[in-house]
């Protein structure tokens, strides 16, 4: 079996480590990598290649980020001619990023199969530039991989039984990612205090809105006056921050974007993590922190219903009084939300199974 991966932003160098090495482990299946480009610095792109063992892209088709019509179409661009010229048995795409829908879209558009890995997942917010991502991938996918039970719900209501299309609960990816390399953190190069918040910045949702941006900038300062706070900061979020003045406070440890193994490292150590990041909510439950989610809809809504996840959005005192009371509060959970860990196997066996490609 000949599958092309298609990816380019973070979090999907990071699902794709799972899966590229199941791939490896096995004879019968060999990989062409397509990086559309989305991410580009080194610190947000060839830093997890190096971390996580993952190979090198076959295609590097640098499309920057840009307006989503023009990141989006020059995207699909690129990846046709390199789907016409490995005619693969299928496609993998992962997560709801314009790279996401560009390489199912293109694929399916030349008859390719297409496998979805986190399908079914939906915030019900269609003003995200995700959720238009996941509802349209989801629609044309062969093969759709949901992390959770919520998820597949969410594909049998929107009516999934009845297209052509097989759904699979397989488990989170990134738990797979999150075993692995749990014992293998990598002490960051700044200096650490003893206890500390972790927390990451970069919805659309929420840098794209001063005011929204506002309220999170002025809760951050506030808690990094009494709990180290470590911030690293994601490109998009610095350039608004910059542009629209907002001081953070000296307290807070602001740093640029660290790799996977750093991440391990704060995770194993914070008291609490605040994030908007979709990725980061799981890994606080995987590593046992509680998560603040500063959104207003998570697609993570066991963690919520479980009570690992508060989801606070923009509402400052909501934010302290959760910081308030879940910090330094280790979570122990026994529910097993989102599989064992061998999650990569169980797509790589569908794929290659009756059924698959
Ligand atoms: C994208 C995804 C989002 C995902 C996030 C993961 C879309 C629509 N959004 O958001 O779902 O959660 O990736 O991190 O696909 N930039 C750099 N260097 C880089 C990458 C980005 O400077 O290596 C800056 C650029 O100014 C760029 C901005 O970040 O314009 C935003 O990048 P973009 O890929 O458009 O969106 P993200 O916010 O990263
Ligand atoms: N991450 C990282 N370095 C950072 C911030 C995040 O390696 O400086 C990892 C994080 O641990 C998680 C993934 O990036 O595995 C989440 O990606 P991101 O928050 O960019 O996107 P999202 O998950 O929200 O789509």
């Amino acid at each position: 079996m000949k599958i092309v991966t298609i990816l380019g932003a973070r979090p999907q160098f990071i699902k794709a480590a799972a899966l590229s090495r199941a791939i490896a482990s096995r004879s019968d299946v060999q990989e062409v990598i397509v990086h559309t480009g989305q991410h580009y610095d080194d610190n947000m792109s060839d830093v997890f290649f190096r971390q996580m063992d993952i190979p090198l892209p076959d295609y590097q088709l640098n499309v920057a980020s840009s307006f989503h019509g023009d990141m989006t179409g020059r995207m699909m661009m690129g990846i046709e001619p390199v789907l016409l010229k490995e005619k693969p048995d299928g496609v993998v795409v992962y997560g709801d990023t314009n790279s996401t829908l560009a390489g199912a879209l293109t694929a399916k558009k030349i008859h390719l199969k297409v496998a979805h890995v986190e399908a079914g997942l939906r915030s019900f917010n269609m003003s995200m530039p995700e959720e238009i991502n996941r509802i349209l991938t989801d629609r044309i996918a062969d093969l759709l991989f949901c992390p959770s039970r919520d998820a597949l719900n969410n594909l049998q209501r929107e009516g999934f039984d009845h297209f052509a299309c097989a759904v699979h609960e397989v488990g989170d990816i990134m738990k797979d990612v999150a075993v692995y390399y749990k014992d293998r953190g990598v002490k960051p190069v700044f200096p650490l205090p003893e206890s500390f918040v972790l927390a990451t910045l970069h919805r659309a949702e929420n840098t794209d809105d001063a005011g929204r941006l506002k309220r999170l900038v002025h809760a951050f300062n506030d808690i990094s006056m009494e709990t180290p706070v470590v911030l690293p900061l994601h490109p998009r979020t610095r350039a608004r921050l910059d542009k629209l003045s907002l001081p953070l406070n000296k307290s807070l440890i602001v740093t640029e974007p660290v790799g996977y193994l750093e991440m391990v490292y704060l995770l194993t150590r914070c008291g609490l993590v605040i994030t908007d990041s979709g990725g980061l909510q799981k890994e606080a439950y995987f590593f046992g922190r509680h998560c603040i989610t500063v959104r207003d809809q998570t697609e993570w809504t066991e963690l919520v219903t479980h009570g690992y996840n508060t989801l606070a959005g923009v509402d400052y005192d909501a934010i302290m009084a959760a910081r308030n009371q879940f910090f330094a509060r280790e979570i122990v959970s026994n529910e097993g939300l989102y599989g064992i860990g061998r999650t990569a196997e169980r797509i790589l066996d569908t794929m290659a199974g009756t059924g698959g490609f």
